[in-house]
């Protein structure tokens, strides 16, 4: 039954903000370390890093010093990174057979952390962008992004990640059938405690811009992604898909961007019940940090508030470029 409201004056919703102890004990949503997982980029190279000039703050990393950020990071309590290959045009071919290279950026980063810091979950990024002449995450064939054959592709990517020791694949392709399809390969090939966390309610995005210029991607990408990643305007399509990655064996879905699309994240969430997580994108990274460089947001607290904001939403946790930042704030 639900509780009726006094009235004026004996309900004042205003007794209960009055002081920090009794704002504490009615807060409904709080954000812990537990909640985040890290994206870094990872370059060829030796102990070097350079910066990303779009995401102030954010930088890629040779293979070692992302294994030394994985261990900061397992310090901190952080208890996810996900990793993001910087590729050349050197790294694309037409077939992308890089994408499930053993030996490509993304495994060595695997293996190198799984070494320096084994207690972090590693989560990686399948999806044939990096590795495509044309950017885009499938197979292009007179002009259409193919899915079957991309499919084929993808979860070969997704053993080769496995083997190299990923705890948690993130497919960020959008295309039908690729759930199932890693599902199966990763049943019958022995990995059968290897997660998958699928990007699930990805649309096409503006918000993904600098993303593109820190993995390489900007000039590479011939057209748009709107034939795969979702129209900006839909709500229940992003129902059906979570339906769907569910049934064919996804432990955890995602929405993409992350604070334009609270809604999806809330409807996600109290459809489902399920493992549900955002990614707080590279867009909304660089548009909180450039007006707070420019002394127009108070940085800190705009990170923090953005990152609550997901757990309000419903998110169980979320992927942001600020994790360290948030994790060391939160360490007091
Ligand atoms: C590509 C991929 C993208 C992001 C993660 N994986 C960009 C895209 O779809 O073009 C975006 C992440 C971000 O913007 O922070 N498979």
């Amino acid at each position: 039954m639900k509780p009726t409201l006094a009235p004026f004056p004996a309900t004042r919703l205003r007794r209960m903000r009055q002081s920090p102890a009794l704002r504490a004990l009615s807060r409904q949503n709080t954000l812990t370390v537990d909640d985040l997982i890290w994206p870094v980029f990872v370059m060829d190279g030796k102990d070097d890093e350079t910066p990303v000039a779009s995401m102030p703050g954010v930088v890629r990393r040779t293979v070692n010093r992302v294994a030394q950020a994985a261990k900061e990071a397992q310090d901190l309590g952080i208890p996810a990174i996900c990793i993001f290959p910087y590729t050349g045009m050197e790294a694309r071919t037409e077939d992308c057979a890089m994408a499930w290279d053993p030996d490509n950026l993304t495994n060595q980063a695997i293996r190198a952390i799984k070494d320096a810091a084994p207690d972090i979950a590693v989560m990686t990024d399948i999806a044939l962008d990096p590795y495509n002449i044309n950017g885009h995450d499938g197979f292009v064939e007179n002009g259409e992004i193919v899915n079957d054959r991309t499919v084929d592709a993808l979860v070969k990517m997704a053993l080769a990640q496995a083997e190299a020791g990923a705890d948690i694949l993130g497919p960020s392709d959008m295309m039908d059938g690729r759930i199932g399809a890693m599902r199966a390969a990763l049943e019958s090939d022995g990995h059968q405690n290897v997660t998958i966390l699928s990007y699930t309610a990805k649309y096409a995005s503006a918000f993904y811009g600098p993303f593109r210029d820190a993995v390489g991607a900007s000039s590479a990408l011939t057209g748009d992604k709107k034939t795969y990643q979702m129209d900006p305007g839909n709500s229940d399509e992003a129902l059906r898909l979570v339906a769907r990655d569910l049934s064919e064996g996804a432990d955890m879905v995602m929405v993409k961007p992350g604070m334009p699309y609270l809604d999806i994240c809330r409807r996600v969430k109290d459809t489902f019940g399920v493992p549900t997580y955002a990614y707080q994108v590279s867009g909304e990274y660089a548009m909180l940090q450039a007006a707070a460089q420019n002394g127009w947001l108070d940085g800190e607290k705009v990170m923090m508030e953005s990152l609550l904001a997901f757990k309000r939403a419903g998110c169980d946790g979320v992927l942001t470029y600020f994790a360290p930042a948030a994790a060391k704030l939160m360490q007091g």
